[in-house]
């Protein structure tokens, strides 16, 4: 028997038809004489009939357990009535089967193949081939294709050549760690795969291919999380003789395509764009959640003078405080408030001032401290109502802005203040070219060394702080989709910006050498940027994880259950790279 149908695609009219459909038995009921088997191939779920008459079919059919392979063919009838299913697209039909092949049995099952299993990611992961049986799986990996589908398709039309750049290549510095491939023929040297096609992209334009893309694997061996693994997927794109414009455009048209075909739905561009500056400020976060308004409010400069010492001795040593506005929040306990600084002091905040807000003003512990003038400030501009909550950080920059950031999102989601149903895209651009870091007491690039500044022949040592860089990042619903920017094009300000970091001419030499000199032989102005697929994929599929729109991901602890990597290896295979494993004996 040869199939000939997918099991979901079967309806009303194909009503009298004989059709072949394969899969697996999902579930089996027997009914008063009757065996019903709800068949399940990628598409969806056909139910098929085994009437006692065909004695022969019959008895096979007793011995149908979950998760056997079938092939049936039999004729389509409308469903008895009182049996329609309405919640199914095949709710109306079932096939009466007229010849079986049991074309293989299955083991009892770890766990159900049911939408909502209730079991460990490490057990769902060993048995992966079943838990992608799932059908919000299978729903994804068609949504994920046709978006890479879409996407290829859009870039192709706009006359983008893909092309693929090497995965044993030398480090390309996106601020994670590498991982590392040793070399068989050169002991002691070493490959690092690529965290992304950056500086081949460049390269590529330098050989004057003007425009570019790649759906590409990228790899940092950095801390899992439920939107980062080891190894994730890029939409990268780069072109020549463009600015910023030029990119940001052709990506609004990609992800208005990408929507329109993955949920019918009409995306409003351009997005909207925020300075990194303002959204540090209002939402506390590089990628801010617009979904909820709920906006940070600063008091640094109403507050200075204020009676409450923690607040004016921060100001005073050239800190900062803002407050947030938390809808309702007086019902909050004295416990969860707690609960809240505790919250904040993960970041660094050394406590969470609050007042509760009533009809006359505002009542806390601290209120005392404040005039008249100062509470109703307070309360205006953070449109506070009676029975709100307000509360406030002070500290140094950082620390108020990501506190009360991931408190605003934190509040957010637990009281159930996002809206689900909207897609809000946004351009975070402006941002700083680098950044200072404390610990290592240098300059660090805030994207990669490559981001043009804004005005590159101003740039110095000394105002590094306060330069732009020409860069962007493209967020939905508080996610970073993606990032980039206009590169340098030029040599001697390439060199300029590795001064002002601190890479010295040897060390940039060793590393990225390469690009360098390509930069050196005519280099055109080029930009891009890249988006990460998988986080696209999991923002349309509605999934928390990027796990869910990945077939074969890591765990939270950086391992596949699957295949049980990463794994030792033998002693032959180590020599033969010239490697020797040390391993440290852990401390009592
Ligand atoms: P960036 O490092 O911002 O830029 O990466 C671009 C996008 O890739 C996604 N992403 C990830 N997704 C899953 N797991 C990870 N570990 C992970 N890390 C990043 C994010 C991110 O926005 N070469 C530049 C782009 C450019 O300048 O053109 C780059 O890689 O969605
Ligand atoms: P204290 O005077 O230390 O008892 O603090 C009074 C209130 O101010 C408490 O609710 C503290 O959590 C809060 N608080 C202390 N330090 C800070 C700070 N740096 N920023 C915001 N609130 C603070």
């Amino acid at each position: 028997m040869k199939r000939n149908f997918y099991c979901a695609n079967v309806t009303e009219e194909h009503i009298g038809q004989k059709l072949t459909v394969c899969g697996w038995s999902h579930s089996r009921r027997d009914h008063g004489g009757v065996i019903f088997i709800d068949l399940r191939d990628r598409e969806g779920i056909l139910q098929i009939v085994f009437e006692p008459e065909k004695q022969e079919i019959f008895k096979v059919a007793e011995h149908i357990r979950s998760e056997f392979v079938l092939c049936v063919k039999g004729l389509i009838r409308n469903r008895p009535e009182g049996t329609v299913n309405p919640n199914m697209v095949t709710g109306k039909v079932e096939l009466v089967v007229e010849e079986l092949e049991v074309l293989n049995s299955s083991l009892t099952l770890p766990f159900e193949i049911s939408e909502h299993v209730d079991v460990s990611e490490e057990l769902r992961l060993k048995y992966r081939y079943l838990d992608l049986r799932r059908p919000n799986f299978q729903k994804n990996f068609l949504m994920r294709h046709k978006v890479s589908n879409e996407i290829r398709n859009f870039l192709n039309e706009e006359g983008f050549l893909e092309i693929e750049t090497p995965f044993l290549t030398k480090s390309t510095p996106e601020g994670a760690r590498d991982f590392l491939v040793p070399s068989r023929i050169h002991h002691g040297a070493f490959f690092a795969l690529p965290q992304s096609p950056q500086i081949f992209k460049q390269i590529l334009m330098v050989a004057g291919f003007d425009k570019y893309y790649q759906i590409a694997r990228c790899f940092r061996d950095e801390d899992l999380r439920a939107d980062r693994q080891l190894e994730f997927t890029q939409i990268d794109l780069e072109m020549s003789f463009i600015d910023e414009e030029d990119i940001i455009d052709v990506t609004e048209r990609m992800l208005k395509r990408v929507f329109k075909a993955a949920l019918n739905l009409d995306i409003k561009t351009p997005f909207e764009r925020i300075s990194y500056a303002d959204a540090m400020l209002k939402y506390g976060s590089d990628k801010p959640d617009t979904r909820f308004e709920m906006e940070i409010k600063d008091f640094t400069q109403e507050l200075k003078l204020c009676g409450f010492s923690v607040f004016s001795s921060v100001i005073s040593k050239g800190g900062i405080v803002r407050g947030l506005c938390l809808p309702n929040g007086s019902q909050f306990s004295r416990s969860e408030i707690d609960g809240f600084t505790k919250f904040v002091g993960e970041f660094g905040a050394k406590g969470l001032a609050y007042m509760k807000i009533t009809d006359n003003g505002a009542e806390s512990n601290i209120v005392k401290y404040f005039k008249d003038d100062e509470i109703k400030i307070i309360i205006s501009k953070l449109k506070a109502a009676p029975g709100d909550l307000v509360v406030f950080l002070a500290d140094e920059e950082k620390i108020v802005a990501q506190g009360l950031g991931a408190l605003r999102l934190k509040i957010a989601k637990e009281q159930g203040l996002i809206d689900k149903n909207k897609f809000n895209f946004l351009w975070v651009i402006d941002f700083p070219l680098m950044e200072w870091d404390k610990e290592e007491q240098r300059w660090q690039a805030l994207h990669h060394p490559f981001t043009s500044p804004k005005n590159p022949d101003e740039l110095n040592k000394e105002n590094a702080g306060t330069a732009k860089a020409r860069a962007y990042d493209v967020v939905l619903n508080g996610t970073e989709l993606g990032g980039g920017s206009i590169r340098i094009h030029k040599s001697q300000i390439q060199q300029k910006v590795f001064d002002i970091l601190s890479i010295s001419q040897d060390s940039a030499k060793e590393k990225f050498g390469f690009l360098l000199d390509a930069l050196a032989y005519g280099a055109p102005p080029h930009g891009g940027l890249a988006l990460g697929f998988d986080r696209l994929c999991a923002l349309i599929a509605g999934e928390e994880s990027i796990r869910e729109v990945i077939a074969f991901p890591k765990t939270q602890k950086a391992v596949d259950p699957l295949s049980n990597a990463p794994s030792q290896v033998n002693e032959k295979q180590l020599k033969e790279l010239g490697i020797k494993v040390v391993i440290k004996q852990a401390k009592n």
